[in-house]
């Protein structure tokens, strides 16, 4: 077996070189960690359903004209991506009042938002990803006033795209984070969308029940993970059906097994 050259480990995927300059491939693991990784722990599977929800989140993203870093699916844990700068800000996009803003300013988890709200945090793990305003992020440098105008117009493309995907299959798309990189050619560069957009990242609750259908399911101990995520993937069509008829496949198992 060759052996690829890791470039980095992240706290839910490992980046290896990929075959080809300009080309990397996301690896996703079954770890799952909250609270900036003070809780740590395993979803088994999780790592197949991610690299499947973000492939067809991204391949749909791409087919509206959102450019993002996903090139193809190599096989059940990996994908290959667009090497990029990562600019260093988490983008949140919040239609629904939940988790940190709730807590930050006293509202209601669940009120829905008068407007869409986009928030940056800085990506550093080490000081717990701090919210920023645009005014650090132009006082730092970490990206310039175009990018930043890119980045919020996407952003917002992004979340209208997704929330009308996911009220489709009786799901609210609560909020999402989002991650961006710098495409260079020569001297220029452009932002893309990076990273992944699975319910690690995503708060999605369940139209009717108000069901949780995410990562806050294993941040607070409800258990579950598992079975909440393969939801998530058999509502977007990307899980084989249980079926009362035996399909073609079955058929052709079948008389394998039986050897004829
Ligand atoms: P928050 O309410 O904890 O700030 O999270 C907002 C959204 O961003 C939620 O959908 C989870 C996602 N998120 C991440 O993907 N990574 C993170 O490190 C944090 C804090 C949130």
């Amino acid at each position: 077996m060759v052996r690829r050259r890791q470039i980095y480990e992240g706290k839910a995927k490992i980046l290896y070189e990929g075959p080809e300059p300009g080309t990397i491939i996301q690896y996703f693991k079954d770890d799952a960690t909250a609270f900036n990784a003070q809780k740590k722990g395993t979803i088994n599977g999780k790592g197949v359903l991610n690299n499947r929800i973000s492939e067809h989140v991204f391949t749909l993203l791409g087919n509206i004209g959102v450019p993002t870093h996903f090139i193809r699916r190599l096989n059940m844990r990996e994908q290959l991506v667009r090497q990029v700068e990562i600019v260093p800000i988490e983008v949140v996009v919040r239609n629904v009042a939940a988790g940190s803003l709730s807590k930050r300013l006293g509202i209601d988890e669940g009120a829905q938002l008068p407007r869409t709200l986009l928030e940056y945090y800085y990506k550093d793990d080490a000081l717990g990803d701090p919210l920023i305003t645009e005014e650090h992020i132009a006082c730092f440098g970490w990206a310039s006033q175009e990018e930043m105008h890119d980045i919020a117009d996407m952003a917002i493309r992004v979340n209208d795209f997704m929330s009308g995907l996911f009220a489709a299959i009786g799901i609210r798309l609560v909020d999402f984070k989002l991650e961006f990189g710098r495409l260079w050619d020569g001297d220029y560069s452009r932002v893309i969308l990076a990273d992944e957009i699975s319910p690690d990242g995503c708060r999605l609750w369940d139209m009717e029940t108000g069901e949780k259908l995410d990562k806050d399911r294993f941040r607070r101990d409800l258990g579950g993970e598992v079975e909440a995520y393969q939801e998530v993937a058999r509502r977007l069509g990307l899980m084989p059906e249980e079926s009362e008829e035996p399909t073609v496949l079955d058929l052709d198992k079948h008389r394998k097994k039986k050897g004829g």
